[in-house]
């Protein structure tokens, strides 16, 4: 069947405008590009905060969403290893032209940002892993200031950690439940997560060795960590990072240790004056220079790690409606009321 010429997409018309089902043009791929007919998108919270705050875009109508899974429908003229029909997982950025966001039927990606779904793998299975995998593994294993471990995929890196330990605050968040998978795959141990204590044996199913009430105070936190590891940590990975769990994250490190963050710092400018701690932020977009090369490695070896259970894709909630059910789902995240029905 042809491509057709018009699609639907979910827009934002003005800043901070209602969500709107309207028609965009279908992109041709660029050469280095696949066109993908999404089957399934997923929503993270980044999503309702640009519509919320309206940051990160200034150009509208815009069309957000970044992790799709779909059909190949046209391929680029350089890209080699995919032809139509494939079916492929990739995780989107936004860009000034929309046309690489995936609350739309089809969208255009670089080949190099998308890898092929496994057999066995549903689309609304594979689609819970790119963004919030990649923001793990670029924490772990490629940013900056972070502990820069040797990745698991790479000879030698598999178990290479064995008695390094880690907390992972918000371990039942989408990134921490992929910190703790790469984690256990890197050997660390033990590996301490914070969660709501009903969701214990599925971080367990993870890797998680402990898992601490989140609603812990953070000087109740820091006696129950030091009773598992004896000492202050090298290593906190906090998935949340509000100022409340970036701060009792940092009052768990040892002098030189790292705490991992994925929003903006918020520490206590008090405790980090003497500069004996550090603290390393993550930015995962894809398209950043910083993260090419190594995007392009994360997602060619995921199918694999996927394959063996290495990687396990997160639970998941369908929502009805196809794009006209996106804004409901925000709303849903953006109120904490995720799987409230399990
Ligand atoms: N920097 C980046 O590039 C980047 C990339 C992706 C995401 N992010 C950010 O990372 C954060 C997590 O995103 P996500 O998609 O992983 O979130 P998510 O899956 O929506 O996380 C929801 C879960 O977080 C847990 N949680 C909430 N508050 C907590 C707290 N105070 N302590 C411990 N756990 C808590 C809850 O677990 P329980 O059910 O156990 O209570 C909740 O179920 C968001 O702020 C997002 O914007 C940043």
């Amino acid at each position: 069947m042809p491509v057709p010429t018009k699609q639907k997409a979910l827009l934002i018309p003005v800043k901070q405008g209602e969500f709107t089902i309207a028609e965009r043009s279908v992109p041709s791929p660029e050469s280095d590009e696949l066109l993908v007919r999404n089957e399934a998108a997923a929503l993270n919270p980044i999503d309702w905060k640009i519509h919320a705050y309206s940051f990160f875009v200034e150009k509208y109508p815009a069309v957000l969403g970044s992790e799709g899974a779909g059909i190949v429908e046209a391929v680029g003229d350089s890209v080699t290893g995919y032809k139509p029909g494939d079916r492929v997982v990739y995780e989107g950025f936004r860009s000034d032209d929309y046309n690489h966001t995936t609350f739309q039927q089809y969208t255009t990606i670089k080949a190099d940002f998308a890898t092929k779904v496994p057999d066995s793998f549903t689309f609304d299975q594979i689609v819970t892993i790119p963004a919030t995998y990649f923001t793990a593994a670029l924490g772990l294993y490629h940013i900056t200031d972070g502990p820069r471990f040797t990745p698991p995929w790479i000879e030698g890196g598999r178990g290479k950690y064995t008695g390094t330990p880690i907390v992972v605050i918000g371990g039942a968040s989408a990134v921490g439940s992929y910190v703790i998978q790469l984690a256990k795959l890197s050997g660390l141990s033990p590996i301490i997560a914070t969660a709501s204590l009903k969701n214990k044996s599925l971080l367990e199913s993870y890797g998680a060795t402990h898992v601490l009430d989140r609603n812990l105070s953070a000087t109740a936190l820091r006696e129950e960590v030091l009773k598992i590891t004896g000492a202050p940590v090298e290593l906190v990975f906090d998935a949340i990072s509000l100022a409340e769990t970036q701060n009792a994250g940092f009052d768990l490190l040892a002098p030189g240790g790292k705490l991992i963050i994925v929003l903006f710092p918020a520490v206590d400018e008090d405790k980090t004056k003497s500069g004996d701690r550090t603290i390393a932020g993550v930015s995962s977009f894809v398209n950043l220079p910083q993260n090419y090369a190594f995007a392009k490695t994360a997602f060619a070896e995921l199918p694999g790690l996927v394959e063996r259970g290495d990687i396990k894709p997160l639970r998941f909630e369908v929502l009805p409606g196809g794009l006209a059910g996106i804004p409901a789902g925000l709303d849903k995240l953006k109120n904490n009321q995720l799987f409230e029905v399990a």
